[in-house]
């Protein structure tokens, strides 16, 4: 898997046409997108209150956008702190590799649209937040 240059969690901005009738959002590699994707998924149905992620990902890179209703996503690379309110389809957030990451504060019907840079792989996981920190001090 190619790994991004800069590894750092940030907001990336979607492109968008408004219209009578609606609203298209889109991106693209080489312009706004940082990486190829290859998996796509999303959530929905998280009850108000609960937790999804609480993990780590080695390598995947991984863009997360709230297309309807709105999350927040703390992200840690161990040291740093990060911390994105999501309630904008035409904003998400660069979730890079080599980050500890939960998403919370869902509100009713939010759904979290997330592109990956890889296939599903449960290796590239570290799901205990200790582990983490000693695999990041390695
Ligand atoms: P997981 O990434 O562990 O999400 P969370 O930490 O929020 O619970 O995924 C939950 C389950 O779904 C887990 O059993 C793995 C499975 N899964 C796939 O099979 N493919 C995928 O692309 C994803 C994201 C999850």
């Amino acid at each position: 898997m190619k790994l991004l240059k800069e590894r750092i969690p940030k907001l990336i901005d979607f492109g968008t046409v408004a219209g009578e009738n609606g609203s298209i959002y889109f991106s693209e590699i080489g312009k706004d997108l940082p990486f190829a994707v290859k998996r796509v998924y999303y959530i929905v149905d998280v009850p108000v209150g609960s937790k999804r992620a609480s993990h780590a990902h080695k390598k995947l890179d991984q863009v997360l956008v709230a297309i309807a209703g709105s999350f927040v996503v703390d992200i840690t690379d161990g040291v740093k702190t990060w911390s994105f309110i999501m309630d904008d389809p035409g904003k998400a957030v660069l979730v890079p590799g080599g980050t500890w990451r939960t998403l919370h504060n869902f509100s009713k019907k939010a759904i979290c649209l997330a592109l990956a840079s890889d296939v599903y792989d449960a290796d590239d996981y570290i799901r205990d937040y200790d582990e983490f920190r000693r695999w990041k001090s390695e």
